[in-house]
């Protein structure tokens, strides 16, 4: 029988004491899932044939295990943006992108954004299970003892120019934010791994708000504890010394949905990061400092800032949707649609259908019309008639109405891949801790093939060219 190592299954004793601290859900363990192994996978190179195991995830995935394959036969796999490679199992998210489907621990998403709260559901997806109310009382307690950062933190904000990107800050923030806490930095102690965690939720935000009321000028807002996360977060956004915010309650519940939508999507490139980093044994801070580097990127939690940068510009151009999608369509014009597509779901992101039907309401309660929000249906409903967008199965994913929500309610552009990051935490430090716990945990070190140049010798430099 060919097992496939998932968490969160009764199953065997672990072999060794792995670190992130002992899984806390109760009865969970890694184990041998025992499963009907199919045939086996043969390989043939030259006259050559090799057997390779065959993995079956519990949702009937499929996967060839080639871990032995040079050892056997001397060649490896080539599979570039690794759009057909597993680099690991995994029991925290599932996603069948051919259905749209987004379940995080099994729960589907659509009942998790309407029905949990985003630290719930932070809960869920770092220990495995839903909490009890016991727990979930005590995990905000922690996330609320937490909130603040260390005074001396403010010099590191000094440091900063103005325009300086959130992003920039949040990552160098995380990993400075770990020096106060050296104990937390290699958190082996499962009551370490929980603190460094909860720190990091917490912080984040309030890092996060820092970073804004640096870029306007406007003193920090410190945390108020009688507020929950999302709240709180608002409140130091927005509040002024002489001028508190109060939160409309339609905001608080659409930011908590939004913060629910992102906060993990299996082994995105960010999250394969912050596996990566981990892998190596570096810290929880290092290691979701990391991740925020990768989600920058405008093709991956930077696309929310390129979408209303994209609109924008449309809307200033005064450029109709169908021109648009010509350029978009012409190769040679290198304009992507972007918030649109993507390398797992070949159907319509159902984050992005959440988060549509999502505009609607919030714009119409704010009492907001914004041109953005006319613009972005009429771009999906051409390119959703358009031959290109349905050859290349090209759908609007998460990013593509997010940044609209957040523009109505006030938060600003360049903000926004943090609120990407801000909900993403979880989900990588559940993957953090799904490494650390691995009972066989290996270094990630892909290999590769070597096309530069064969062996030459040395020519020294009177005899090159001037
Ligand atoms: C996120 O992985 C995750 O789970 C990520 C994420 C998460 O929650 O962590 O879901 C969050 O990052 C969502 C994606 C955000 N990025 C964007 O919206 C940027 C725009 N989209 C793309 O650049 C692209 O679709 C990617 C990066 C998302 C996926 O790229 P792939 O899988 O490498 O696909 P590809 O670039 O090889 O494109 C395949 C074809 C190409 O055309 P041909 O060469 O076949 O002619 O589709 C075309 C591409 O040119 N194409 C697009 C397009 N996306 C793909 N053409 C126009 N506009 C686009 N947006």
């Amino acid at each position: 029988m060919m097992p496939c190592r998932v968490m969160g299954m009764p199953g065997l004793i672990r072999r060794r004491r792995p670190r992130g601290g002992a899984d806390r859900t109760p009865g969970s363990s890694f184990c041998e899932v025992p499963i009907a192994m199919p045939d086996k996978a043969t390989l043939t190179i030259g006259d050559k044939s090799y057997e390779l195991p065959v993995v079956v995830g519990t949702e009937g995935e499929v996967g060839v295990d080639i871990s032995n394959l040079r050892n056997q036969s001397g060649a490896i796999t080539l599979d570039d943006g690794y759009a057909n490679t597993g680099s690991c199992c995994s029991a925290i998210t599932f996603i069948d992108g051919d259905q749209g489907i987004l379940r995080y621990r099994g729960y589907p998403i659509e009942q998790l954004a309407i029905r949990s709260t985003f630290v719930e559901t932070a809960y869920l997806l770092i220990f495995g299970e839903l909490p009890s109310r016991t727990q979930h009382a005590e995990f905000r307690a922690l996330l609320s003892q937490h909130e603040y950062l260390h005074e001396d933190m403010r010099h590191h904000f000094e440091g900063f120019p103005p325009n300086a990107h959130p992003m920039a800050i949040l990552s160098a923030m995380i990993n400075a934010m770990g020096c106060y806490q050296p104990a937390l930095l290699n958190p082996d102690d499962p009551e370490h791994f929980t603190d460094a965690a909860a720190r990091i939720m917490s912080k984040v935000r309030t890092i996060a708000a820092a970073s804004y009321k640096k870029s306007i000028g406007e003193p920090w807002m410190y945390p108020r504890p009688e507020l929950q996360y999302v709240p709180n977060f608002l409140h130091m956004m927005f509040s002024k010394p002489n001028r508190p915010y109060e939160p409309d309650p339609d905001v608080v519940s659409a930011l908590r949905m939004i913060l629910i939508l992102h906060a993990d999507h299996e082994q995105n490139c960010s999250t394969s990061t912050v596996r990566m980093v981990g892998s190596a044994q570096a810290n929880l801070y290092a290691s979701v400092a990391a991740g925020v580097c990768a989600l920058w990127g405008p093709l991956h939690g930077g696309a929310n800032q390129a979408v209303i940068n994209m609109l924008s510009s449309i809307l200033a151009s005064g450029e109709t949707a169908s021109a648009f999608i010509a350029k978009v369509k012409d190769k040679t014009s290198k304009i992507r649609l972007m918030g649109f597509g993507h390398r797992v779901y070949r159907n319509y992101d159902p984050r992005a259908k959440i988060l549509k039907e999502a505009c609607d309401k919030v714009l119409a309660k704010l009492g907001i019309h914004d041109p953005m929000l006319d613009l972005a249906k009429q771009l999906e409903e051409t390119a959703l008639r358009d031959e290109y967008f349905i050859q290349r199965k090209l759908y609007p994913n998460v990013d593509f109405y997010s940044g609209i929500i957040m523009r109505a309610m006030g938060i600003p552009v360049p903000m926004f891949p943090v609120m990407f990051a801000i909900g993403r935490m979880p989900g990588w430090i559940a993957h953090w801790r799904e490494v650390a716990l691995s009972p066989n945990p290996r270094i990630y070190r892909p290999r590769q093939i070597y096309v530069g140049p064969t062996k030459r010798d040395y020519v020294p430099a009177d005899q090159r060219p001037l």
